[in-house]
């Protein structure tokens, strides 16, 4: 079994595991102005919400109803799609681990801000880290800061793939992800939350060669569209 992911720019992934996909913070077309295609387009049987900010939200109803996808997310958050008519959700919370048919996630800390588009308070942000029942583990940090709480993460053994944002400004930057890659003991990093507003304007390359240069840890840069097979 392997892992397919398609990155649709910002923070919003695919991940097709054995014949299962997810959909980690859909923002689509014309929403996200990096996407590729419209949530139309888009297949899911699990949505991973990080948190309520409507660039990792503004699709999620919309993809929920027309896919039937359960939607993983905080607490708070579940609560409010459920009022929008989400038909399936599964709420956890900051430190929880649940398994699912493809593996088990785990909600993880990040230090963030969160609310839902119409205001409406989302809770605590959060990243994701999942054991595929392939065995590899990837960790999706999320909106955060560097935090050395990520230290854990990677004293629990590490990661295959880390998923972090470089943007700056909203999150942490480019340095700061290196530093996080560290925390994680990640082997393999694809970076996010970049170039999609002008406040977020990022060299990848630049942050994946100083990646390789200082720690060894492979790194992909994909462009909206582009797949990665983990
Ligand atoms: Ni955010
Ligand atoms: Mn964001």
């Amino acid at each position: 079994m392997s892992l397919h992911f398609t990155y649709y720019g910002h923070s919003t992934f695919t991940v097709e595991a054995d014949g299962v996909k997810l959909v980690i913070d859909p923002f689509f077309a014309p929403n996200n102005p990096l996407a590729p295609v419209a949530v139309d387009k888009i297949e899911a049987d699990f949505i991973l919400l990080t948190h309520g900010h409507a660039d990792h939200t503004a699709d999620a109803v919309a993809l929920a109803k027309q896919t039937g996808a359960t939607v993983v997310a905080n607490f708070e958050i579940v609560n409010w799609l459920q009022n929008q008519g989400v038909p399936s959700c599964h709420p956890m919370n900051t430190g929880g681990a649940y398994s699912f048919p493809f593996g088990r996630i785990k909600m993880t800390i990040a230090h963030h801000s969160s609310t839902l588009p119409d205001g409406t308070p989302a809770g605590n942000p959060a990243g994701y880290l999942i054991h595929f029942n392939d065995g590899s583990d990837v960790y999706f940090a999320g909106d955060t800061a560097l935090t050395y709480d990520m230290k854990l993460i990677g004293e629990a053994g590490g990661v295959d793939l880390a998923i972090l944002p470089i943007g700056d400004n909203f999150t942490m930057g480019p340095d700061d992800a290196v530093l996080a890659a560290q925390f994680v003991q990640a082997k393999h990093v694809i970076p996010a939350h970049y170039n999609t507003f002008p406040p977020i304007k990022q060299d990848a390359q630049a942050f994946a060669a100083q990646l390789r240069r200082i720690n060894e840890i492979e790194c992909t840069v994909l462009a909206p569209g582009e797949d990665f097979t983990l």
